[in-house]
């Protein structure tokens, strides 16, 4: 049984405003990825300073008997607290529009947020802005395989290479690009263990990307995808709005009802208690 040092844990993360601003999620992830660092050090001779330790890909996959749900389902539905409970969602709008974000989507929105200004400040054009804050969301749906569900979820609503560059993050966050400012992260080690190979789709995507002319797009949303938390920073959706309302084509039914191809999937998110 492994001890947690509650303080080490917490300033490992940034600290204790860090923490607040993460989802119970991201947290429950972190303590897991901590917790198997520390079995790490532990079996590695405790009381000696260790490099950084990260779990093999066969580690990682001993994991799976060990949860009561599979980590690619989206986060609207469960949750990872042991003995946690969902909660009862706030009512949808009769024609939600993509600020169904505030409603849904809650989970990743710091984490795109964050995203989304460091674009912004970086002076990053207005859809990889725009991506970045797009990125993740479809979290709240599927977690597996997020950028190819992300991109065929905002496809019909947002610029081509908006939908590109959600759909590519996903593969492109596998492999480093020093040169435009991405260095593989050690979250990935965690996650997928230090020696995991990414599947056959996203190396081949990869092999694609390297000559395409819209490589820089996704690859700007890896250079953005931030998940080292600044403490006590907020970003509120506000700064965004007019970008939203410029590139993101709100269908006048609602999302969820204009009859396009991916409606049920905004359903899917709008009442995801329904049994059937
Ligand atoms: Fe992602
Ligand atoms: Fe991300």
């Amino acid at each position: 049984m492994i001890q947690i040092d509650r303080r080490h844990f917490i300033a490992s993360l940034g600290g204790a405003a860090a923490v607040k601003l993460m989802s119970s999620e991201a947290k429950a992830e972190a303590l897991e990825a901590y917790m198997m660092a520390q079995l790490n050090s532990a079996t590695a001779g405790a009381g000696q300073a260790q490099p950084k330790k990260f779990p093999k890909a066969a580690e990682v996959e001993a994991q799976i008997e060990t949860r009561h749900y599979r980590r690619g389902v989206g986060n609207l539905f469960l949750t990872t607290e042991p003995n946690g409970k969902v909660k009862k969602l706030q009512p949808m709008p009769a024609r939600p529009a993509f600020l169904f974000f505030n409603l849904r989507m809650q989970q990743t929105s710091n984490h795109v947020l964050q995203s989304a200004n460091r674009a912004m400040k970086t002076g990053m054009p207005e859809e990889i802005i725009l991506a970045c804050l797009l990125h993740d969301t479809v979290h709240a749906l599927i977690k597996v395989d997020h950028g190819y569900w992300g991109a065929q979820l905002y496809g019909p609503y947002v610029p081509e290479k908006v939908a590109f560059a959600i759909r590519y993050h996903q593969a492109l966050r596998f492999y480093e690009d020093k040169e435009a400012g991405y260095e593989y992260p050690d979250l990935y080690r965690n996650l997928f263990g230090e020696d995991y190979v990414p599947s056959p789709h996203i190396q081949a995507d990869y092999k694609m990307l390297k000559s395409h002319k819209w490589y820089m797009e996704p690859r700007l949303v890896t250079v953005n995808d931030l998940y080292a938390f600044e403490p006590g920073v907020v970003v509120k959706i506000d700064p965004f709005v007019d970008i939203i309302g410029r590139h993101f084509k709100n269908p006048k039914e609602g999302l969820g009802n204009d009859g396009s191809p991916v409606a049920h999937m905004w359903r899917s998110m709008a009442i995801p208690d329904n049994p059937l």
